[in-house]
């Protein structure tokens, strides 16, 4: 009995040698299993990385002696999993640490974002310099950039924005053209460093997975859930089912737009109501036009109006309920670098919702495969 479930949870080829059980005559669930990859997995991917031999591996001392014996003046950020120091490198370089917070986690998020990382090459993408994975750490070694769109949104101005958001979605639309597609899954404010001249660069890749969905084998493989991300940036579908695709990007990217255009937090800690989610309040508004009141008033109405509109359009239909309905990033590229393409689609589809009154979209003569407007001349998802 209990080989067999056995044998449905491990699918040949995994790679599990250690299965524990926590109470052998406990009623069957396979929740109390937990299973151990072998720590020889760890030293064979850390030869694996060296083997490839693209980024350097720092010593403890190198680091040490680089961020001041990681003194607390070096510190830069902090998030759930790690702390970010300020370095210099012997070479004068300066950097970014990372270091992974000890925890039963550290060794995956090590692993699975300097595997990720170390393949990766786009202006827009955080570069890595190294790692270190010693007994005193898991660390890994970036380019430093001075901030980060958290710190800076209400400072930028428009044409930064705009740069802004389109750099994202290069950065995500070269992220899920690769194959396998890379899905990054926590695109938030912090996670986007911006240069001194606004820059953007996409970081964090402690939560991306590469997408296997085409394989056969994965897909009827059920993995035990594991929602992993920013509160507030999530996509329903994945807090719901944990279903990952690139269209879980796609939304946490509208959440972004959403943040520029409105100069707010995705999460807003309010007196009245503790949090407040930002798409929750602007959802409604995007949907009547330019809505003053959605605008960041720090912009002091200096902005462009066709590309403002743009921006808001496309917010809209990445946060569109509906994954399959969300735009892919090349679609959304295409919209922001002409802005009044979109726009012209938009008034094509207004003007027919408008005058016929009709929703089915056979009344309109479109063709279903003509191209990336089809989009715009959909319903709105219900809220
Ligand atoms: C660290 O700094 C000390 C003093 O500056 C130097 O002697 C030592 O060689 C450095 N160690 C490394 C690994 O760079
Ligand atoms: C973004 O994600 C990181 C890593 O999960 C987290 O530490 C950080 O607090 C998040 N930022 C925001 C603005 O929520
Ligand atoms: C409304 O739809 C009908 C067909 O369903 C079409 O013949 C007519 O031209 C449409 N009217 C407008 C104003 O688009």
């Amino acid at each position: 009995m209990l080989l067999r479930l056995l044998h449905l949870l491990v699918v040949q080829g995994d790679s599990v040698l250690a299965i524990h059980v926590q109470h052998s005559d406990d009623i069957f669930d396979p929740n109390t299993f937990h299973i151990h990859e072998d720590f020889c997995k760890s030293k064979q991917r850390l030869a694996a990385l060296e083997a490839k031999g693209q980024d350097r591996h720092f010593t403890y001392d190198e680091l040490n002696n680089a961020t001041e014996s990681f003194r607390p003046g070096m510190l830069i950020g902090e998030g759930a999993h790690s702390q970010v120091y300020r370095a210099i490198l012997e070479n004068g370089q300066d950097a970014a640490v990372k270091v992974l917070k000890t925890s039963k986690y550290s060794e995956e998020i090590f692993f699975r974002e300097v595997e990720i990382l170390s393949g990766l090459k786009h202006e827009n993408i955080v570069q890595i310099l190294g790692y270190c994975c010693c007994k005193e750490m898991y660390a890994i070694v970036y380019n430093l950039l001075n901030s980060n769109l958290k710190q800076r949104l209400n400072q930028l101005k428009w044409s930064e924005r705009m740069q802004l958001a389109i750099g994202l979605a290069k950065a995500l639309e070269y992220l899920h053209s690769l194959s396998p597609p890379v899905i990054h899954k926590d695109v938030n404010s912090s996670n986007i460093l911006l240069s001194e001249d606004g820059k953007p660069q996409l970081s964090d890749f402690g939560s991306a997975t590469v997408d296997f969905s085409t394989n056969q084998l994965s897909s009827t493989h059920k993995k035990p859930i594991h929602v992993i991300g920013t509160f507030g940036y999530l996509a329903p579908e994945y807090i719901m089912y944990g279903r990952v695709d690139e269209k879980i990007d796609v939304y946490s990217y509208g959440v972004v737009l959403l943040e520029l255009i409105t100069g707010k937090q995705a999460i807003q800690t309010s007196p009245v109501s503790n949090q407040e989610s930002l798409v929750v309040w602007a959802r409604p508004l995007l949907t009547c036009g330019l809505d003053e009141r959605l605008i960041d008033p720090d912009l002091k109405e200096d902005y462009k109006e066709d590309e403002m509109k743009a921006m808001m359009i496309v917010a809209r239909l990445c946060l569109l309920h509906s994954s399959s309905r969300r735009p892919t990033m090349k679609t959304i590229l295409q919209f922001l670098e002409e802005p009044n393409y979109v726009l012209e689609m938009q008034k094509k589809r207004e003007d027919l919702v408008c005058k016929n009154g009709s929703k089915d979209e056979s009344d309109f003569g479109v063709d279903a495969n003509s191209g990336p407007a089809d989009i715009l001349l959909e319903d709105d998802d219900e809220v």
